[in-house]
């Protein structure tokens, strides 16, 4: 494996800091993990937290001075707004200028967990965190870690994923050090984050409303649930993505995005000299490139390396953005990833791997 420490590339924007780390895997640690971040979150400064979908890069959502060194840090474009993260439903409602019944429904149904609502804003959530719009994206995360320090702080948290901009999200503590080690005071270690990829992003500001990023809530759960979709089948997003109006909306969701360094596609074959045949019809080296499969296994001898994730929609969303950090710090330079079903419970890492291959 590549020296970890090799992958960070430091900033001559910012000064060096030293980062801290904290384990939370005793209760005194946890305790005492809640309180280092409260005060540091109290005083302005930006904490790398787990979530249970990937790590978050927090500040008081409150704060617009606070929230703009997260853009600073994460190199993140100002017109792209961030996720507030509360721990409560009457934290959800005071964020939102109306927080009608079909939230209510479905933040009954999902909450806490990987579902992001946009809803109207209200009056005191910053411009910076909304990209000055007038919606805002507002997550109950489940991770006890994030919801105790938010009951510790009393305020909601923006968070984007605490990746640079672009690139993979973290979904260790380990991933959040090796792009972020002095650019930021505290990374709190709260274990593998247990979903892997990024919340659901729903509109519900706009009738009907509109899934603008899918994730492990598909779009049939959200209408078993309650909600009234146009046409559920294009909210599927199975490898289709969301629409170009759904791109302008939510500028995250820009066609390239979440991208390893190596070139990703994603194929089916019919065995080995079936996948190598592919592999060399676009003239890259078999001996560097890394296969992901999840039911057709190469034997791997000639190649950089196989990874297998079960065949487990989510065994697979857990595993997918580690592999793909390895594959980035080995230096690999084609990663090939056996397609998905095309069904809807795999939607969000068909809408993942679509953009990973851009
Ligand atoms: O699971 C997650 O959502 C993680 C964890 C940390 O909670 N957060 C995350 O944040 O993935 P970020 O910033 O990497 O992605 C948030 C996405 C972006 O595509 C952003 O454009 C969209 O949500 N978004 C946030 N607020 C929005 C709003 N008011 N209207 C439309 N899209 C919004
Ligand atoms: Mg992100």
């Amino acid at each position: 494996m590549a020296n970890k420490t090799a992958s960070f590339a430091p900033c001559a924007r910012h000064f060096q800091m030293k980062t801290e780390i904290l384990s939370t895997h005793t209760p005194e640690l946890f305790k005492k993990a809640v309180r280092r971040a409260a005060e540091l979150l109290r005083a302005g400064e930006v904490v790398a937290l787990p979530t249970e979908t990937v790590y978050g890069l927090a500040a008081n959502a409150l704060d617009e001075n606070a929230v703009a060194k997260i853009f600073q840090i994460k190199g993140r474009p100002s017109h792209n707004p961030i996720i507030v993260h509360v721990a409560s439903n009457e934290m959800a409602e005071r964020c939102a200028a109306e927080f009608p019944a079909l939230a209510k429904k479905l933040s009954q149904a999902f909450w806490p967990g990987p579902l992001t609502l946009v809803l109207p804003r209200a009056k005191n959530i910053p411009a910076a965190v909304t990209a000055a719009g007038e919606t805002v994206g507002i997550r109950w995360p489940s991770h006890p870690f994030i919801q105790a320090v938010i009951r510790e702080c009393g305020f909601p948290l923006a968070a984007p994923s605490a990746n640079l901009s672009n690139q993979i999200s973290p979904t260790n503590a380990e991933h959040v050090r090796a792009q972020l080690d002095g650019k930021i005071s505290l990374v709190v270690d709260g274990g593998q984050s247990q979903v892997g990829i990024e919340s659901t992003v729903l509109d519900l500001s706009v009738v009907p409303a509109r899934i603008l990023r899918p994730g492990m809530i598909h779009a049939e759960s959200l209408v078993a649930a309650g909600l009234p979709l146009a046409d559920p089948s294009s909210a599927k997003a199975s490898g289709r993505g969301p629409t170009a109006e759904g791109a302008l909306k939510s500028p995250g969701l820009l066609r390239k995005h979440y991208s390893p360094k190596a070139k990703l596609v994603i194929w089916d074959w019919l065995n080995d000299a079936d996948l190598e045949s592919q592999i060399r019809h676009r003239s890259s080296a078999i001996s560097h490139t890394h296969i992901i499969a999840h039911t057709k296994i190469p034997s791997g001898e000639k190649l950089a390396g196989v990874s297998v994730i079960p065949h487990d929609v989510e065994a697979f969303a857990r595993a997918l953005y580690a592999e793909l950090h390895r594959c980035d710090e080995a230096g690999v330079e084609l990663i090939v990833v056996e397609a998905p079903p095309d069904s809807p419970e795999w939607s969000g890492i068909a809408d993942r791997l679509q953009r990973a291959a851009a």
